[in-house]
């Protein structure tokens, strides 16, 4: 009978020191007087993570205590913003080597990632970091504020990707189209072949040209030269013209 007792009341003591470790945010001890802290969030100084990103949280402490800083441990939850006791994610507690003597400073990181599965909406993380003196064992919370899960930005990234890949398509086929136009001139220029065969290529390329410059001003000086083209003596000239057009002639050099 007494056995069974005294194993049922160490079994109990084995569970309430299981449960105290895996819980270190339930009773945090109280601060060290004399302890001052700040924080930066390098990566997300507006405090808007995305959910599944790593998040790294800086904590500067600055001990104006007599005695020195043993630094244990940091961790932190992701709550309710409007109940804090609604814990939605404890965050992985993180053992840290590093002591701080009185007087002086030291800046510790602390990696987090929201889970992904949050939606994009308010809530409240919490950061403390736990630290021991000969006196005793302290935390200090050095962040405890609203924060804002946002959309991953690759996913809008992906989106708008895809709002341009029609766009690509429609400028693809436009370079398509200068380039085969331009090679067209390309064969075109001045050949070491006769003159004759070079000016009747030429009218044909212009006859081609009509299509699709239709009502331009190219149009209307490419048949002008096509005209005069036929007079051998003024094939330069042409060629000259065709090279004085803006857009499309600049391009062959
Ligand atoms: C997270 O920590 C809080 C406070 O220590 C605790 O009450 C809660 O049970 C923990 N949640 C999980 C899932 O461990
Ligand atoms: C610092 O704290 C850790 C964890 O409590 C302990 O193991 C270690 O001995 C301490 N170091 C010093 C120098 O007090
Ligand atoms: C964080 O702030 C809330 C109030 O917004 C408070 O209830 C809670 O105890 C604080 N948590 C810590 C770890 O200091």
């Amino acid at each position: 009978m007494k056995a069974s007792v005294l194993l049922l009341v160490a079994a109990a003591l084995c569970v309430a020191a299981v449960s105290g470790q895996s819980h270190p945010l339930s009773d945090l001890p109280a601060p060290l007087e004399g302890v001052e802290t700040v924080f930066w969030l390098p990566e997300y100084p507006e405090k808007q993570f995305p959910a599944g990103a790593l998040v790294e949280a800086v904590v500067g402490l600055h001990n104006n205590a007599n005695e020195r800083l043993n630094i244990t441990a940091i961790m932190g939850s992701l709550n309710n913003a409007q109940a804090f006791h609604q814990y939605y994610q404890n965050f992985t507690y993180q053992p840290q080597q590093a002591f701080v003597g009185p007087g002086e400073e030291a800046a510790v990181s602390y990696y987090f990632a929201p889970d992904e599965s949050f939606p994009p909406r308010e809530f409240q993380v919490a950061l403390t970091v736990f630290y021991n003196t000969p006196s005793g064992t302290y935390s200090s919370t050095f962040f405890n504020q609203t924060i804002d899960i946002v959309e991953v930005p690759s996913f809008i990234d992906i989106q708008g990707l895809f709002l341009l890949l029609p766009l690509l398509g429609l400028l693809a086929g436009a370079a398509y189209l200068v380039k085969s136009a331009l090679e067209r001139y390309g064969i075109l220029k001045p050949k070491k072949g006769t003159r004759k065969v070079e000016v009747k290529k030429r009218v044909v390329a212009a006859g081609e040209e009509n299509e699709w410059l239709k009502g331009t001003n190219f149009n209307q000086g490419g048949a002008k030269k096509v005209a005069k083209a036929k007079a051998p003596v003024k094939v330069e000239g042409s060629a000259a013209a065709l090279e004085g057009t803006p857009a499309v002639v600049k391009k062959t050099k």
